[in-house]
């Protein structure tokens, strides 16, 4: 706690809140991320959309209804979609009660409002989630970051800003933007040899599934000057599993678990 930047330990492994703390608290919410400070989780994942007024918004579903009352509060919109709601109508909604009543009323917070909630007491692993129905996302969410008074930089210098994405278009955008900032790309098949080495000349992290993750990848990940983050890691036996693996990050539900798991050696 406390508001001093975080700074990992040489060869911990990074523990990482995926949407917030979400197995507590409901997903990409301030509630959420709030529960992963007072856990003390290192990093904090989000995914970050557009609404139609352009504001930048933290949902992860490119529609609003698994996740928000807004089936009730808009019957006639469907399918929902997050790009054809303004913020003030995604802002009417609530965010909490799917996922239980003592959420009640917890709205979808812009993307301002979660680095505001995380200040310097965690990093922020910002995930973009389906650019391509948000051409120009990338420029726009560096601005807001640049915008935020005294964020980027100490965030960078402290080594807590990722940008990260499945759509390794959208992150070469961002570097090209922004080559500064640290980028992860989001795998959810195996990535190829030719990939590796590809995405080796510009980004920063290997960023997939436990499911397609060996230790075979987790050394050329390394060999190639890269890092490697997992997810979704939500037991015990998974946690320890892929922390042998010699992972640099683990992205779970239940950073709580994985801090205790951390702490074994
Ligand atoms: O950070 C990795 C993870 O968030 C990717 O999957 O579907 O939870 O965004 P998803
Ligand atoms: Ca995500």
């Amino acid at each position: 706690a406390g508001t001093a930047p975080v700074q990992a330990e040489p060869g911990a492994v990074t523990d990482i809140a995926h949407r917030g703390s979400s197995g507590s608290a409901p997903e990409n919410t301030v509630a959420a991320v709030q529960v992963a400070l007072r856990q003390h989780a290192s990093f904090v994942e989000v995914d970050v959309q557009r609404s139609a007024d352009g504001e930048l918004v933290v949902l992860h579903d490119v529609t609003l209804d698994r996740t928000t009352d807004a089936e009730e509060v808009f019957p006639g919109r469907a399918p929902w979609r997050v790009g054809d709601f303004t913020m003030a109508e995604i802002r009417s909604l609530d965010a909490g009660s799917w996922f239980a009543d003592e959420f009640a009323g917890e709205p979808v917070p812009t993307l301002r409002e979660v680095v505001n909630a995380l200040g310097r007491r965690a990093g922020l692993l910002l995930e973009v989630k389906s650019p391509a129905l948000y051409p120009g996302i990338e420029a726009e969410i560096h601005q807001e970051l640049s915008d935020i008074p005294g964020y980027l930089p100490s965030a960078l210098a402290a080594g807590n800003l990722v940008i990260q994405s499945f759509d390794h278009v959208s992150m070469f955008a961002y570097h090209e933007i922004a080559p500064e900032v640290p980028v992860g790309l989001l795998y959810g098949a195996r990535p190829t040899e030719a990939e590796l080495v590809a995405a080796s000349e510009w980004a920063d992290q290997i960023n997939p599934s436990y499911r397609v993750t060996d230790r075979a990848l987790v050394d050329r990940v390394h060999e190639l000057g890269m890092t490697i983050s997992v997810y979704t890691l939500n037991t015990g036996r998974l946690m320890r599993q892929y922390r042998n693996l010699g992972v640099d990050g683990i992205i779970t539900d239940y950073p709580a678990v994985l801090r205790q798991i951390l702490r074994e050696r």
